[in-house]
């Protein structure tokens, strides 16, 4: 062993040892460091974070989340729920550990930098590193490509294993996968990324097609996915090329169907099911990177990850009230001229959150036993202030 190496494994130990209290290593976490390092970060930063599991991998580890917000502890009317997850492909870990930069940065800089504490104090964060720690454990450092730990520990491709709309995809639906669904019923998400790597692209809905040939495959939402896509992409330090890893993608995005088709993808049943706006990142050509690179992907990554959830603060959200304020729950909030598959339904408390680029809307809601109502809103682009527009409907009771 030369000299720097001893040097790089001295540091690296020196690193692990002083971690939390100087900062985060650049270097993959395997899950006792991931445990260590979130249950710091929570115990450190009490009054913003909070450490729940959403249950665990086939082999039993922990799928531990990360909630980062001005109140992280439970949902408030108002500030919408958005969420990034890493490492679903145990083979791609750059995202896992850019996830872990992304936490200390928003925990460091709360209360230092404007846009961060602003973004905290408006958004409730939720970050899960891993989706896939088994596949992760099975995965051999320095592999660019191929399909080794790719899967979880029963030889499942989770990005393949959701309920979709193009394709019956009846399969049995793996542990960590029931996990992400579970958790989706739980949170009334309203943005989300799920990071890969073997790329450098930001792919959105839809992942599949109904003739399964690689077509462009528009969502109602379109022109909202391009626009979100390229906010990724224009503020990564390269994607927005297009021309990287040997692959050609104009502007940095692509439309998921038309570079290939899969079925039961978690981009898919999010927005389709939750009405949640997904989104693929694909952030290394590399799948697994040796770890000094991963300095060079946070860098390139930081500012995208942060401008990516800002925009929840794009469109339209409030609630739906009858006549005496009371929120009435399951009700369909729908904008004329993007019928979802799944009309979109109030939550317990009577929100809608809907992400739209700026112009004019009519939007029609509708509840059992109430009058319908259509209301013509107008979005302006609100971002940079940290809320979207807020309206709120009332019903009134119909008279049989
Ligand atoms: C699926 O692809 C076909 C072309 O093969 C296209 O005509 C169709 O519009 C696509 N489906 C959707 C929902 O865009
Ligand atoms: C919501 O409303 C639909 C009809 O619009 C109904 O079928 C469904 O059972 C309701 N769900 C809940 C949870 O109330
Ligand atoms: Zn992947």
């Amino acid at each position: 062993m030369d000299l720097v190496r001893w040097c790089s494994l001295l540091v690296f130990w020196f690193c692990l040892a002083h971690e939390g209290a100087s900062g985060l290593c650049f270097q993959y976490h395997h899950q006792a460091e991931l445990k260590h390092y979130l249950h710091w970060v929570s115990k450190t930063y009490p009054h913003i974070t909070h450490l729940y599991s959403i249950g665990q991998s086939r082999e039993g580890r922990e799928l531990r989340v990360l909630v980062i917000g001005q109140y992280p502890k439970e949902h408030r009317v108002g500030i919408p729920e958005v969420r990034y997850i890493g490492n679903m492909h145990g083979n791609e870990p750059v995202g896992r550990e850019l996830l872990l930069h992304f936490i200390d940065l928003l925990v460091s800089q709360y209360g230092k930098m404007k846009t961060i504490t602003s973004l905290v104090h408006n958004t409730r964060i939720h970050i899960l590193p891993s989706m896939n720690p088994d596949g992760f454990e099975m995965s051999v450092p320095g592999v660019c490509s191929g399909v080794d730990g790719r899967y979880n520990n029963n030889g499942v491709d989770l990005n393949r294993n959701f309920p979709d709309l193009f394709s019956i995809n009846q399969v049995t639906r793996e542990p960590e996968t029931l996990a992400v669904m579970r958790w989706t019923d739980m949170e009334t998400f309203v943005l989300s990324a799920n990071l890969h790597g073997g790329a450098v692209v930001a792919a959105y809905p839809y992942d599949n097609n109904e003739s399964g040939k690689s077509r462009y495959t528009k969502s109602p939402d379109d022109d909202v996915f391009r626009y979100l896509a390229s906010i990724y992409s224009i503020n990564h330090r390269r994607m927005f090329k297009g021309n990287l890893c040997q692959m050609s993608f104009p502007g940095g995005v692509v439309n998921g169907a038309s570079w290939y088709t899969l079925i039961g993808s978690l981009q898919d049943y999010g927005y389709i099911w939750t009405h949640c706006y997904e989104l693929t990142i694909e952030v290394s050509c590399c799948k697994y990177p040796s770890a000094e690179w991963l300095q060079f992907y946070w860098a390139e990554n930081k500012k995208a990850l942060i401008q990516f959830i800002t925009h929840v603060h794009l469109g339209v959200k409030g609630r739906v009230l009858d006549d005496k304020q009371n929120p009435i729950a399951n009700t369909s909030v729908l904008v004329m001229g993007r019928d979802d598959v799944m009309p979109y339904k109030t939550n317990q408390l009577g929100e809608y959150y809907k992400i739209l680029m700026p112009g004019s809307y009519t939007f029609r809601v509708e509840s059992p036993g109430y009058v319908p109502l259509m209301v013509n809103i107008h979005v302006k682009d609100t971002s940079h202030m940290y809320t979207a527009t807020i309206h709120d409907f009332t019903l009134h009771r119909q008279i049989s």
